[in-house]
């Protein structure tokens, strides 16, 4: 996830709660340029959490350097790849990357074939359901299996669609039904009700955790039946101010100066969605000083 992903962030999670695989932030690929990736990138793309596999997602589009791009990724030692073929947000969906790729098909295919021949690893896709009609999914569903890519992540909403709404899981499963490819359900699972509930409804391989996790770490051990689900008021408060005192930490040897630190930090405090810790969540958004939020965490975390 763009701008919340960092290597410092996974960092955290790969050490408390051990997803299976961890995904970096999408790396931009520079068009035209014969240095597609930036060295700022490539230190992202090989940080890796020893045991957890990292899978590096590119978004470009097949004439800017996406092949490219990947082969300087695999020659730094990077295995797994993944192409965004979702990102909703600016220039990707007027050029043909990101979300943008529904309105070049033809594109897709030709692409994936020669990252199949480079990637060691596995090469996946993530993708929404379309740009305008959640139908598209189904014009390159074709291109995805013929050029052998490993497994495919929807997340059943439509470009023009943003964040409104929800995902489509009727749609999710129609996909799997209708897929060779092993997909990974994403899309609005906050919960291990929601996580089972998608698993039945959808037939998928496994999920992909976004905002629910951010928001809720222990997301993953609640689904595996480790942790209870949903703790509130006090528990809930004590467990999100260890998560965060353990990102802070994080955030401190990887960011610079407490307004770059903080910024990071409350980028993830934004995404708490629990009414009943908004007052809280208020307090750490207002403090302007690294060490008073160590303070006021710490004192949380008692
Ligand atoms: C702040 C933010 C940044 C994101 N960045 C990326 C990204 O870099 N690559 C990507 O494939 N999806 C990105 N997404 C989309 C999520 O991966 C996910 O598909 C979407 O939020 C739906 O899943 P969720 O409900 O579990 O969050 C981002 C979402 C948010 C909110």
């Amino acid at each position: 996830m763009q701008g919340v992903t960092n290597r410092g962030l996974r960092e955290v999670f790969g050490s408390t709660v051990v997803p299976d695989a961890l995904f970096t932030e999408f790396v931009r690929v520079r068009p035209g340029s014969p240095t597609p990736v930036t060295n700022a990138d490539f230190v992202e793309a090989t940080a890796e959490v020893p045991g957890i596999p990292l899978v590096v997602q590119v978004i470009g589009s097949a004439d800017d350097g996406v092949v490219q791009a990947t082969r300087d990724l695999v020659s730094r030692g990077v295995q797994h790849i993944n192409v965004n073929m979702g990102c909703p947000w600016g220039r990707m969906t007027s050029i043909l990357a990101g979300g943008g790729m529904f309105r070049a098909p033809e594109t897709v295919e030709p692409m994936l074939r020669e990252l199949r021949e480079i990637v060691p690893g596995s090469l996946s896709v993530k993708t929404r359901s379309g740009i305008d009609d959640e139908r598209q999914i189904f014009d390159v569903i074709p291109a995805f299996e013929a050029a052998g890519i490993d497994f495919l992540v929807v997340h059943t909403r439509t470009v023009q669609q943003k964040y409104t709404g929800a995902a489509n899981h009727d749609l999710t499963r129609e996909i799997v039904e209708r897929s060779h490819v092993p997909v990974i359900a994403n899309g609005d699972i906050t919960t291990a009700v929601e996580a089972a509930d998608v698993m039945e409804q959808t037939g998928a391989a496994g999920l992909m955790l976004g905002r629910g996790a951010i928001a809720d770490p222990w997301l993953f051990n609640r689904i595996r039946g480790t942790a209870p689900d949903k703790p509130e008021g006090e528990e809930r408060r004590r467990e999100l101010a260890r998560h965060l005192s353990l990102l802070l930490a994080s955030y401190e040897t990887l960011f610079h100066g407490d307004a770059q630190i903080l910024a990071k930090l409350k980028s993830v405090v934004a995404m708490v969605p629990d009414p009943d810790q908004a007052r809280w969540c208020k307090s750490i958004k207002k403090q302007k000083r690294v060490a008073s939020v160590r303070i006021l965490l710490r004192d949380s975390a008692a």
